[in-house]
């Protein structure tokens, strides 16, 4: 029998235990063995629920305890949540999170300190919810040089910017909804300003590359500033827009964006739609791989923490390896970037773009006033003082 903890029982911690328990019988089959919950942590009493039977509201009760081997720490945030995770991995116990903040930020140090007490560090769920994507790129694509990742990692965005596209609605009006439905948090902020998409793409960036990028080092927009009029040109292009977390190796350079892109239906990540999240890996050698799911959610991030959990279940007193230094990887200025970008200005005179912005594809009849074009390719420091020296720019997106 494998004796197991979860430490917060909130949405995600709630939803281990439920996985865990509907599931018994499959899990058993699969490892070999039976997997128990013997104890759920939290301060909260949970009066009439049958989780009172294992639930214990001091810690110490687990980390004293020789009989438990893994440790799911769905808490969340980093305060608690630090100290357990390295008193269990101190303990030799095996921790398996969701939690992407402690994971940015500790992750090299903790997964060292695992590996120091022949325990693991796993944390699937941390990134992309349900989707499996941390384990393909320790393992899958091991021997692969990884050239882009591109994903939409945030799904309330993602839902935004679709319902925007479908119904042709402002952002602010699609947000309140989104707000009022609950899919919004009542804070849309880390959302909605692209933080929590870079704080994925950072932990992604860093697994790709075996080296801790730190997320502040991230240029990232939001989309906040993305209009229905912005829509209505996409439509006219025959695209969409989509808020991607971007990493790029050119040469011996690292690139790293979140922005909203206009995306064309040959793109794989086109078609994800709502709240679902896709990641798409370019290799060196096998091309593209994609993966697609459910970013949240209680059970599908659930789901990903168990099978961790089996993980490590299967490796007792073993360390399993992930490849990520404390040393930093140098995330090149965005200046040097090259792309395609899409710019709204408040004029109509195409000589008089193309002699600032060179050959372009233009848009116009959209909105009065105004016109849209696509560039040629150029450097992000290219795009920037030819805006500046155009002067009347009112938007500008990206083209991927
Ligand atoms: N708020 C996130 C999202 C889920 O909307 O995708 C948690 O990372």
């Amino acid at each position: 029998m494998i004796k197991a903890a979860i430490l917060g029982y909130g949405t995600v911690g709630s939803g281990v235990y439920e996985v865990i328990k509907k599931n018994k019988d499959i899990i058993t089959g699969r490892l070999g063995d039976a997997l128990q919950v013997k104890y759920v942590l939290d301060l909260r009493p949970f009066e009439g629920d049958p989780v009172q039977e294992v639930l214990v509201h001091d810690v110490d009760i687990i980390m004293n305890d020789p009989e438990v081997a893994i440790v799911c720490e769905t808490m969340g945030g980093e305060h608690p949540a630090y100290e357990f995770t390295r008193r269990a991995l101190e303990c030799g116990k095996s921790v398996c999170t969701s939690n992407k903040e402690l994971v940015e930020k500790h992750g090299p140090e903790l997964i060292q300190i695992a590996k120091e007490h022949k325990c693991s560090y796993l944390f699937e769920a941390s990134v992309g919810g349900g989707i499996p994507i941390i384990r393909p790129l320790r393992t899958s694509l091991a021997q692969e040089e990884v050239l882009s990742i591109t994903g939409i990692l945030n799904g309330t965005t993602n839902y935004i910017l679709t319902k925007m596209e479908t119904e042709g609605l402002a952002f602010e009006s699609v947000l309140a909804r989104a707000q009022e439905k609950g899919y919004a948090e009542k804070n849309p902020d880390a959302d909605i300003l692209g933080f929590d998409a870079c704080r994925k793409i950072a932990i992604l960036t860093s697994l790709a590359y075996g080296k801790k990028v730190d997320f502040e080092d991230i240029s990232t927009e939001g989309i906040t500033a993305i209009t229905d009029v912005d829509f209505a040109y996409a439509k006219k292009m025959g695209a969409t827009i989509k808020l991607f977390a971007k990493s790029v190796k050119k040469g011996d350079k690292y690139y790293a964006l979140v922005a909203p892109f206009i995306v064309k239906p040959e793109n794989p990540l086109y078609a994800v739609k709502g709240v679902f999240n896709a990641i798409l890996v370019n290799c060196n050698m096998g091309g593209e791989t994609m993966y697609y799911g459910k970013g949240a959610g209680k059970l599908a991030t659930a789901s990903a923490v168990v099978a961790d959990v089996l993980d490590c279940a299967r490796h007792i007193g073993k360390h399993l390896d992930i490849r990520w230094e404390d040393e930093k990887l140098a995330i090149s200025p965005i200046d040097g970037a090259v792309r395609k970008f899409f710019v709204r200005v408040s004029s109509t005179d195409e000589a008089q773009i193309q002699d600032v912005f060179g050959a372009v594809e233009m848009f116009a009849g959209v909105a009065d006033g105004e016109c849209g074009f696509v560039t040629e390719e150029m450097t992000e420091a290219e795009y920037r003082d030819k805006a500046a020296k155009f002067g009347s720019v009112l938007s500008m997106i990206r083209v991927d």
